[in-house]
């Protein structure tokens, strides 16, 4: 009996021998989709806390609705202007009104350089 669990034992361990590469490369393909994001507008998208809003991946809070589809609807002129003055954008977009009326509060005017605005448009385009 003890030979026959011996032999299982070899049998589980060299299994665990396949399983680890397989398991350490699906964990690095996770990390690597996971990895936040892209470089270049990322850091300005945190460095404005527009992830605290709309989340580290753009998927949304309930703060904010999620920007993962921003580029369907918005060109760069028209999100700067937005950015300027998000408020008095609201009440000339149907879509954006619809959509404020799910959060308690509104996407504030943040002040940023022209460099961060620049940045952080780029990135919120970019599509996933
Ligand atoms: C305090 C929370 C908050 C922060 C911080 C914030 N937003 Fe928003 N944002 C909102 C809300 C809420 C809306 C929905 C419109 C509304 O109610 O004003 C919105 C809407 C938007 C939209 C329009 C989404 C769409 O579907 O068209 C864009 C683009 C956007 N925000 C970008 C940003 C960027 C870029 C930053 C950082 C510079 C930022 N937001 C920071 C709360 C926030």
């Amino acid at each position: 009996m003890a030979g026959l669990s011996d032999k299982r034992c070899v049998k589980v361990s060299r299994y665990r021998l396949l399983l680890l590469p397989a398991l350490l490369g699906s964990v690095m393909i996770l990390t690597h989709c996971d990895s936040g994001p892209p470089p270049g507008g990322g850091p300005t998208y945190r460095e404005l806390g527009c992830n605290l809003c709309h989340g580290e991946g753009r998927e949304g809070t309930e703060m904010g609705p999620s920007l993962q589809a921003v580029h369907e609807h918005w060109t760069p002129e028209k999100l700067s202007t937005y950015l300027e003055d998000p408020e008095s954008y609201l009440s000339t977009d149907e879509r954006l009104k619809a959509i404020s009326t799910r959060f308690s509060a509104h996407m504030p005017q943040l002040p940023m350089t022209e460099e961060q605005k620049r940045l952080v448009i780029e990135f919120i385009l970019k599509s996933r």
